[in-house]
């Protein structure tokens, strides 16, 4: 009897020991591979039911998906931020709670560049890991702006292109909330 287990343990353990693939490249033998694989096509996928082949399909023409408002201003030139300026308004109220906002999406989206106060003293410039300056948020030159011209600047980037664009990453609120927070910062 303890023979006879001490035999089925060993083969359990040289089971066990070769169950593993060693091979990294191969997947090895899969169970019930029915949710692995899917018969409908993978997102970035070729398809050939479209014309153009593509399994992602842009949103139709002339339709705005719900919640979202397109930027009207498209050009990352000075006519459009001036535009920009005199017709957007900011909609929130700079209530603590709007600061105290603006302050968290700017300490992860603007402070790394334009400083923790603000003076274009961030790490990724002082570090010389980012050539180009960032410009101080806290002088007459960006706070003398109207609210929009700063909204222009963190949706489409700075006309000069040395500051990218924001409008993929921040909400248009969290803009609103992190213009009050920067102007906060010259008080
Ligand atoms: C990767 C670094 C970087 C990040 C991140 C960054 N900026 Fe900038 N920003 C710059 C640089 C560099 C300039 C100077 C650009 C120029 O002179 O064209 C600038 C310029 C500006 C200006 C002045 C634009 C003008 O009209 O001259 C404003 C306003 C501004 N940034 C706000 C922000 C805000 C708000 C955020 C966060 C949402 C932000 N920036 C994030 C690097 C950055």
């Amino acid at each position: 009897m303890k023979n006879s287990l001490k035999i089925m343990a060993i083969v359990l353990l040289i089971a066990a020991a070769s169950a593993c693939n060693r091979d990294k490249n191969h997947p090895g033998y899969t169970f019930f591979p029915d949710m692995a694989y899917s018969t409908a096509y993978e997102t970035y996928t070729t398809n050939p039911v479209f014309a153009d082949g593509y399994t992602m399909r842009l949103p139709a023409e002339g339709t705005i998906a719900r919640g979202t408002m397109p930027y009207p201003y498209k050009a990352k030139s000075f006519e459009d931020q001036v535009k920009a300026g005199v017709v957007l308004k900011n909609p929130l109220e700079a209530t603590p709670q709007v600061l105290a906002e603006g302050k968290a999406q700017f300490e992860i989206f603007c402070v790394h560049c334009h400083g923790e106060k603000g003076k274009g003293d961030g790490h990724l410039y002082t570090s010389k890991l980012f050539p180009a300056k960032p410009t101080s948020l806290v002088e007459p030159y960006v706070q003398n702006k109207p609210d929009g011209e700063i909204y222009h600047v963190i949706t489409l980037g700075s006309i000069s292109g040395l500051m990218g664009a924001h409008g993929s990453q921040v909400l248009p609120e969290n803009r609103w909330k992190i213009i009050h927070y920067v102007r906060s910062l010259s008080k």
